[in-house]
């Protein structure tokens, strides 16, 4: 045998002559190696290649810790059985102990969040909002610093953003018609519910998905219908997921149920309910025809809001001429004195509006006695407000065929997409 020169340059150090049963390193019953020895104990005289084990701490901080033979982490080993394992850290490992966690999103690993870049788990960490990650959870990261930040992007890859700050309508904070929520985070939750151990991330809208896709066009999806409109065929769905947690149910758009009128109730009378018709009027924010976009960043839906905006409509929907003039249309006939607004006279919630959906001048000026017939039609009347059809305002009936020949009217929307060509306003220019 060569002579052993490591440390004590003699052969004094042979085990064959001062060895000893190592009983100090033992502990428990039955008897297992104390693994702290070495690796919880910077002065060890054991060599360590990789340093960092001699400092092990424990997996965690509570007062409760898995023992390090675990058969979920070493196993039952003494130091030298082969039973002595090092398991891969990956969920598999976590959800042995941690039962009712998952993966977010079914892909995000426990360790990005919990074990740093190199997925350390002595301790277990918690990523916090700085991007740093600490062994305490006083500042552990959440949904925005994630989804709203760069902060985590060094360890986390792909992350789909949404918009900073979150907006779902410009004008509150969560508590128009009710508590939703207060804040950006308790909108996340309220939406969402906390998702960040949950292998489907979505959340409670995935109970009344049907077939929209998360980050879809506009174009191809009804999200928005699905939480604001009673017809959608999986609303009772969704009331039933936010009654169950007994969250407030979302403001439905066509009766004000869950949401009173507080604001000029707007009834929206649509066409169809699709998310591109809602970014219409609710998309002052965005620029993308992606509906995470819109969703994240909705804006208030008042007519003015855009029409009033000459900056707006000019520049980013390039659509000048739709441009109201407030200071000019609240001096007209029709200004605030009048006690109408837009929306009587462009009658639904369909957007750009067709003509079909403009009341004309005499629709509310005309008085007569049966308005189908059109022998009076030049019996004008100031006071609209009392301008009745069967004991009703006309300002109240927006329904044209209540008026109109249903089948003419049918028949002038098939064939027409001007009503113009042949019926002209006051303001028509005769060349
Ligand atoms: C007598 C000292 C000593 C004791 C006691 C001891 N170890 Fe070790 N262990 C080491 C040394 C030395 C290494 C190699 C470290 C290096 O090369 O940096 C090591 C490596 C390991 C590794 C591999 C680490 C890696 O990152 O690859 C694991 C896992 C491990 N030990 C687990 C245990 C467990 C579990 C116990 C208790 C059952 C235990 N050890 C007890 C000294 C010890
Ligand atoms: C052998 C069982 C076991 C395994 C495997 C395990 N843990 Fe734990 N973990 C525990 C116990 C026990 C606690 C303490 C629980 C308590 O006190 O509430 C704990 C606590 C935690 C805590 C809270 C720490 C703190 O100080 O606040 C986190 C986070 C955690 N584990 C994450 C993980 C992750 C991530 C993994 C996989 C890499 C994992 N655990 C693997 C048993 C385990
Ligand atoms: C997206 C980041 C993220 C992922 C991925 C993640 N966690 Fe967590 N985890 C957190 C945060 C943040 C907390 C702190 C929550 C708190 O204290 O309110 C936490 C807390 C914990 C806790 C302590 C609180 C408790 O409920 O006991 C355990 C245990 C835990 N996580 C285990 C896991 C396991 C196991 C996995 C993987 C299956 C995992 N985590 C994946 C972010 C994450
Ligand atoms: C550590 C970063 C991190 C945190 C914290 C985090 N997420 Fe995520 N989230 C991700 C990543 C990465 C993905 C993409 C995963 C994928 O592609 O499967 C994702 C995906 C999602 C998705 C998309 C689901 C789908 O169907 O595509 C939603 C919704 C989501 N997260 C919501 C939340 C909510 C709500 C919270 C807070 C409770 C949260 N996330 C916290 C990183 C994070
Ligand atoms: C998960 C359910 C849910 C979905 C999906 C949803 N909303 Fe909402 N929305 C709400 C809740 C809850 C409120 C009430 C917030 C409040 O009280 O301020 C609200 C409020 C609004 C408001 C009024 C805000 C205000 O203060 O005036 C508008 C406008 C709105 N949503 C439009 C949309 C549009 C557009 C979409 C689709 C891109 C959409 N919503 C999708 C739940 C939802
Ligand atoms: C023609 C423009 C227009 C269209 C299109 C439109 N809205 Fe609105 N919306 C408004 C106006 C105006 C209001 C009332 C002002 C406000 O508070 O934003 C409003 C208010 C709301 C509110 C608050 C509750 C209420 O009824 O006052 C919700 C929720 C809402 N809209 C959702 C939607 C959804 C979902 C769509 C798509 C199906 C949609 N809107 C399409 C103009 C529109
Ligand atoms: C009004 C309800 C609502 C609120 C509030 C809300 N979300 Fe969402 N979120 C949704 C719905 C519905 C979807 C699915 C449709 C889509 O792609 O936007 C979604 C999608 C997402 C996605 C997937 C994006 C993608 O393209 O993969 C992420 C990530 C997300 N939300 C994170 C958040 C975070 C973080 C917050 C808080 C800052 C939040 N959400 C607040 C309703 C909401
Ligand atoms: C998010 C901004 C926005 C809101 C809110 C909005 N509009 Fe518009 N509106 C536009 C834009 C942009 C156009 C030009 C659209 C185009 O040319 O495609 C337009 C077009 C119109 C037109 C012209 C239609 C045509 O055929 O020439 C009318 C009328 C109109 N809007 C009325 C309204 C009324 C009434 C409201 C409130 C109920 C409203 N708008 C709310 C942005 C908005
Ligand atoms: C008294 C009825 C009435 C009211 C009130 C009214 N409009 Fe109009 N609006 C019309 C008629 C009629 C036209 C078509 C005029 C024409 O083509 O000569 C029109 C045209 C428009 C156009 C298109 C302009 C163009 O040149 O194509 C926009 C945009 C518009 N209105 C927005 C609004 C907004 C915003 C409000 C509220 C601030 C509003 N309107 C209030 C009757 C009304
Ligand atoms: C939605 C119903 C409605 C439509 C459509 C409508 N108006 Fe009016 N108009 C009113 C109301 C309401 C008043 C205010 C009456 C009052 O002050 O009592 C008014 C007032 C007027 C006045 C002032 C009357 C006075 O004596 O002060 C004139 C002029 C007028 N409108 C012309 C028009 C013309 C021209 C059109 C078509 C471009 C038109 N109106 C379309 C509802 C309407
Ligand atoms: C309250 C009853 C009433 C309602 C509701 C009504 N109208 Fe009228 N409308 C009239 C009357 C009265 C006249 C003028 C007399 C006539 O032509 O019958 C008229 C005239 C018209 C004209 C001819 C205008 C011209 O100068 O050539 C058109 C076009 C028209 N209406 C379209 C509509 C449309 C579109 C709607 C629905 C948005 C509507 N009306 C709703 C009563 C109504
Ligand atoms: C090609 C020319 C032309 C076009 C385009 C046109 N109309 Fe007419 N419309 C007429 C004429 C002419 C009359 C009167 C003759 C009649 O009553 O039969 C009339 C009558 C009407 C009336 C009946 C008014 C009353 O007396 O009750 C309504 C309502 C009407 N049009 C609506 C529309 C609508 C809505 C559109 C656009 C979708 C439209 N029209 C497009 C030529 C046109």
């Amino acid at each position: 045998m060569m002579a052993y020169t490591a440390k004590y340059y003699s052969n004094l150090s042979l085990i064959s002559h001062y060895g000893r049963k190592r009983t100090d390193l033992q502990i428990g019953a039955p008897l297992y190696t104390n693994c702290s020895y070495c690796h919880q104990n910077a002065s060890t005289a054991f060599p360590f290649v990789n340093i960092d084990l001699k400092n092990l701490e424990n997996h965690t901080q509570r007062a409760i810790n898995p023992s390090c033979i675990n058969s979920s982490c070493h196993n039952a080993g003494r130091i030298h059985e082969t039973a002595l394992a090092k398991p891969s850290v990956d969920h598999t490992l976590c959800t042995k102990c941690h039962g009712d966690k998952s993966k977010h999103n079914g892909t995000v690993e426990c360790y990005k969040c919990h074990g740093n870049a190199t997925s350390k788990i002595h301790p277990i960490l918690y990523l916090t909002s700085d991007g740093t990650f600490s062994t305490s959870n006083a500042s552990a990261g959440d949904c925005l610093t994630c989804h709203q930040t760069d902060k985590m992007d060094w360890i986390v890859d792909n992350i789909p953003k949404v918009a900073q700050p979150l907006h779902h309508s410009e004008v509150n904070t969560g508590q128009r018609w009710g508590d939703y929520w207060n804040n950006s985070l308790s909108a996340c939750i309220y939406c969402h519910s906390d998702t960040k151990h949950k292998a489907i991330a979505l959340g409670r809208p995935a109970n009344w998905r049907g077939d929209n896709i998360v980050g879809s066009s506009v174009n191809d999806s009804y999200w928005c219908a699905g939480c604001h409109y009673a017809d959608e065929h999986n609303y009772e769905n969704m009331v039933n997921e936010f009654s169950a947690s007994s969250l407030n149910i979302p403001p439905e758009i066509t009766n004000g149920t869950y949401a009173p009128n507080v604001t000029g109730f707007y009834e929206h009378v649509c066409a169809n309910w699709s998310d591109a018709l809602c970014r219409e009027c609710h998309g002052k924010f965005v620029t993308s025809y992606g509906v995470t976009e819109l969703m994240h960043d909705v804006s208030d839906g008042s007519c003015s809001n855009c029409h009033y905006d000459f900056t707006y409509m000019n520049n980013t929907r390039h659509a000048p001429t739709k441009y109201v003039n407030s200071t000019m249309f609240n001096a007209s006939v029709h200004g605030p004195s009048s006690g109408i607004g837009c929306v009587d006279c462009h009658t639904t919630s369909n957007h750009p509006y067709p003509e079909h959906y403009w009341k004309w001048c005499e629709c509310c000026h005309a008085v007569q006695s049966n308005p189908v017939d059109d022998t009076d039609r030049h019996n004008i009347t100031s006071d609209v407000q009392n301008n009745m059809v069967d004991g009703v305002s006309v300002l109240g009936i927006i329904d044209c065929k209540t008026c109109h020949n249903a089948t003419s009217y049918e028949s002038a929307k098939t064939n027409f997409a001007l009503c113009r060509w042949c019926h002209t306003y006051p303001d028509k220019v005769y060349e």
